[in-house]
Parts: C-alpha cells; sequence; structure tokens
C-alpha cells in the first residue's frame, strides 16, 4: 500500500479544509430552495435534527477511518479492513466515494460556472422582469456554459495539484473568512432591505400540513450532502490530521459551522425575496431567477449586491469543488506512485468529460431522459447524491460500528464520556444503517418507479 502523501502541519488545516467542503452551493444554493419546496420551518427543524443524530455520528466515522487508515479512502479502508481481519472487498466503500465524488465533481463545476457567470450578468444589471428568460438563455447556451464551468474545473484543480499544505491549506486560509465575511454582509443587508421578521419565520416556523416520508428524504439527503459524507473527502482530510487532535472534537466544529452557515444563508435569501414580494418556493432556480430579479428590483444597488452575492456562492464553491478532487487525486497519486500533478490532470480530464455530459442535459440533450428522469444533469446528480452518497454512507457506518469496534482508540476519537462512546457506536450499528437504508430504498422506489408510500 503506498503512504500518505503527506500532513498538515497545524490543527487549523482540517478545520479549514472541512469546512470549506462542507460549505459550499450546498448551503447557499441547496438549503434555501429545499427549506422553500418543502415548507419552510418543519424542513428546518427535521434537518437539524438529522444533522445530530445521523450525520455528526458518520461524519466522525468517516474521518476516523481517514485518520486511523492513514491514507486514501481506498487504502484506508484496506488497512483498516485487514488489520481487522475483515474482507479487502469492503474496500469498495473507498471506490463508492471516489465514484460519486467524480461524478459530482461533472455536475458541481456546472452549477459553479453558472455561479460565476450569474456574478457578471447581476452586476451589467438586469431589467425588471427579464430574470426567467435571461435564465432560459444562458441555459440554453452550450459553449458559453462550458467556459464557465472550465474556468471553475481548471482553476480548482490548480490548487489540487499544489498539495495539501502550499495548495489546499493555504487557499483555505484565504477562502474561509472571505466567505464568513462575505455570507454576515448578505444577511446583513437582508436585514436592512427585506424583511426580516417574515424570513426568520419562513425559516422557523412549524408547519405540520407539510409533512410527508419526501420531506425527511430531502432532509437527510440535504444534510449529509451539505456536510461532504460519504465521497472520500473527509477519509482524506482525516488522514492529513495531526496525531494529537481528536475526530470528536474537529467534526463537531466543522458541523456546528456548517449548519451555521445554512441558517445564515436562508436568513441572507429569504428576508430579502419574502420582502420584495417573492415567494421563496421556485426550486432550483431560486438562487439564479428569483435572486436575480430581486437585485433587478433593488436598482442600482442591486447590481452592487448582486455581484456580491454570487461572489460568496462562488468562494463557497470553489473551496468544496477543490475537497471534491482530493480523494481522486490522492488515489491515484498514491497507488500508481505518480506526481499531484500528473494525478491532477487526469482526474481534470475525467471530470471535464463529465461536466460536458453534465452541460449537455441542459440544452443539447435535454430531451434525453435517462429511465425516469429528465436529462442527464438531473441523472448525474441522482445517482451520486441519492444514490451513492447513502449508499457509501451506510458502509462505512457498517464498517466502523462492526468490524472496527475492537479498534476504536480514543487517543484518536477522543471521546471521554463513555456513555456518549456506546451511544456513538450504537447508532453506527444499528441506528443509520437501518434508517439510511429504509430512506434510501423509499427513495429510490418513489424516484425510478414512481412507488409511493406515504
Ligand atoms: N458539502 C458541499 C456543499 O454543501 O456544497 C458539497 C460536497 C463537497 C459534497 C464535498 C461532498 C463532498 F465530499
Amino acid at each position: 500500500m503506498a503512504a500518505n502523501s503527506g500532513q498538515w502541519n497545524n490543527n487549523t488545516a482540517f478545520l479549514l479544509a472541512a469546512t470549506g467542503s462542507a460549505v459550499g452551493l450546498g448551503n447557499i444554493w441547496g438549503f434555501p430552495y429545499k427549506a422553500g419546496e418543502n415548507g419552510g420551518g418543519l424542513f428546518v427543524l427535521l434537518y437539524i435534527f438529522f444533522v445530530i443524530t445521523l450525520g455528526l455520528p458518520v461524519f466522525m466515522a468517516e474521518v476516523f477511518i481517514g485518520k486511523k487508515g492513514k491514507s486514501n479512502p481506498v487504502s484506508s479502508v484496506e488497512t483498516l479492513a485487514k488489520a481487522s481481519n475483515s474482507s479487502k472487498s469492503w474496500n469498495i466503500i473507498g471506490y463508492g466515494g471516489i465514484l460519486a465524488s467524480l461524478i459530482i465533481a461533472g455536475y458541481y463545476a456546472v452549477i459553479a460556472g453558472f455561479v460565476i457567470n450569474y456574478g457578471f450578468i447581476s452586476a451589467s444589471g438586469v431589467d425588471v422582469g427579464a430574470a426567467e428568460a435571461i435564465y432560459t438563455a444562458e441555459k440554453a447556451n452550450f459553449w458559453e456554459m462550458t467556459m464557465w464551468f472550465s474556468i471553475f474545473l481548471f482553476g480548482s484543480g490548480f490548487v489540487v495539484a499544489n498539495g495539501i499544505d502550499k495548495g489546499i491549506d493555504k487557499a483555505m486560509r484565504f477562502l474561509l473568512p472571505m466567505l464568513f465575511v462575505l455570507v454576515f454582509a448578505m444577511v446583513g443587508y437582508g436585514a436592512i432591505a427585506g424583511d426580516f421578521a417574515a424570513g426568520l419565520s419562513y425559516l422557523f416556523s412549524w408547519k405540520a400540513d407539510d409533512f410527508s416520508a419526501g420531506t425527511i428524504q430531502a432532509a437527510i439527503g440535504q444534510a449529509f450532502f451539505s456536510m461532504s459524507i460519504g465521497m472520500g473527502t473527509l477519509m482524506a482530510f482525516g488522514s492529513y490530521m495531526p496525531s494529537d487532535q481528536k475526530v470528536s472534537r474537529a467534526s463537531s466544529v466543522v458541523v456546528t459551522a456548517d449548519t451555521g452557515v445554512a441558517l445564515l444563508a436562508g436568513l441572507a435569501i429569504f428576508p430579502l425575496a419574502l420582502g420584495l414580494g417573492f415567494s421563496p418556493n421556485a426550486g432550483d432556480t431560486l438562487v439564479f431567477v428569483t435572486m436575480t430579479e430581486v437585485f433587478a428590483q433593488l436598482g442600482s444597488i442591486g447590481q452592487f449586491v448582486g455581484p456580491l452575492f454570487y461572489f460568496l456562492l462562488a468562494v463557497a464553491a470553489f473551496s468544496s469543488m477543490i475537497s471534491i478532487l482530493e480523494p481522486s487525486v490522492a488515489f491515484l497519486s498514491q497507488k500508481f506512485s505518480m506526481t499531484r500533478v500528473k494525478a491532477t490532470s487526469i482526474i481534470m480530464a475525467v471530470c471535464f468529460g463529465l461536466s460536458l455530459v453534465s452541460v449537455a442535459g441542459h440544452n443539447v440533450w435535454n430531451d434525453v431522459a435517462i429511465g425516469a428522469l429528465d436529462n442527464t444533469f438531473e441523472a448525474m446528480k441522482y445517482f451520486a447524491d441519492d444514490f451513492l452518497l447513502l449508499l457509501v454512507g451506510t458502509g462505512m457506518s457498517i464498517f466502523v460500528g462492526w468490524r472496527l469496534q475492537g479498534a476504536l482508540d480514543n487517543d484518536i476519537l477522543g471521546i471521554e464520556n463513555k456513555a456518549l462512546m456506546n451511544l456513538w457506536v450504537f447508532i453506527l450499528k444499528w441506528v443509520s444503517p437501518i434508517f439510511l437504508m429504509l430512506i434510501w430504498t423509499l427513495g429510490n422506489l418513489q424516484i425510478l418507479f414512481g412507488i409511493r408510500f406515504f
């Protein structure tokens, strides 16, 4: 097995990198629109509930595998499987994560490309009422979309190629503070120019009528995606952790920051949208169509606030994209003893191809349905987010809970309280596998075959 290519040389590197990974389009694009679609308050409460009861435990399991295995996602699992007399085939968890990461990279870059494009569009000023037509026109342009996602993809590849200290850590030290300043600035602006009380009430009020199986699935899927669980990123970043850093404490910090930013994103968007008379339930076009319309209504100040908002989204997306590329680059460079530059170049080529397929789903192949899914973009998103991530998350939970039970050293974990330790193992062994597989089965039956139970 190839040894690890390096270690963070300080204790904040993991916190910054994992927070940069977690806080992304999922928080600022995904969370608000899903909260909007699922009736606001109930979704938010369920989301927080699942973050604490299932997300954090599985997050810790993934970081633990990396920190103890000290290598890329595949080799880490193989090492730990061997040490615990388990089958080498558990490495399927690592391969599954890497596959998910490549597919996510493919479609994530396309959404991020859209974000950059919208930064320029909003800066140049948009006429009131024109946002929908602009979105339709932009989506139809294959070459323009290709140009935007390429800038984003190769920019993040450049950082990853430079290694974990000189590339990732250095970039995160710069990107994360900027991200937090921008989020607070947007919340502040929303509070002044929008209807803050309405936003707050939308985000937190309990609407029991909206409760359905779909809401539970949406909340849990969103929680796992937002925390970057199930793709090998946390294993890779965990493997670079200095030896004295504890998995439990570091994980809690990252998960809290991630959830905080998702709520803040809601508090930036909802007061503005509601205050100007728009409903925040437009679905995945919320930040593109609804918000562009909001900025248009704000007049010339919108030409300043709009680009700031899209810049925030782009920064968040960029730090996440770096982390999406890391598992596969670490795997290639360690497994085949190649330089990071060469490994990154190969991964860039793969991701470029996947992004082209994803772009085509918006225009040239728009009406090519893949089974029950509308187009290639939707199919990629579904296969990675709804199918693979929960499967890999379940696999990690079972692997740590059942196979590594005798090897859960507290030097690495840092869970001092015995009852909490037992609770964590119980969740990994029973609660999360059963619950995640139930949700996975119900969700897939509904999406693929239209079968609904409640
Ligand atoms: N957590 C990121 C977001 O919320 O946008 C996306 C992501 C990054 C998912 C890294 C998975 C991952 F491994």
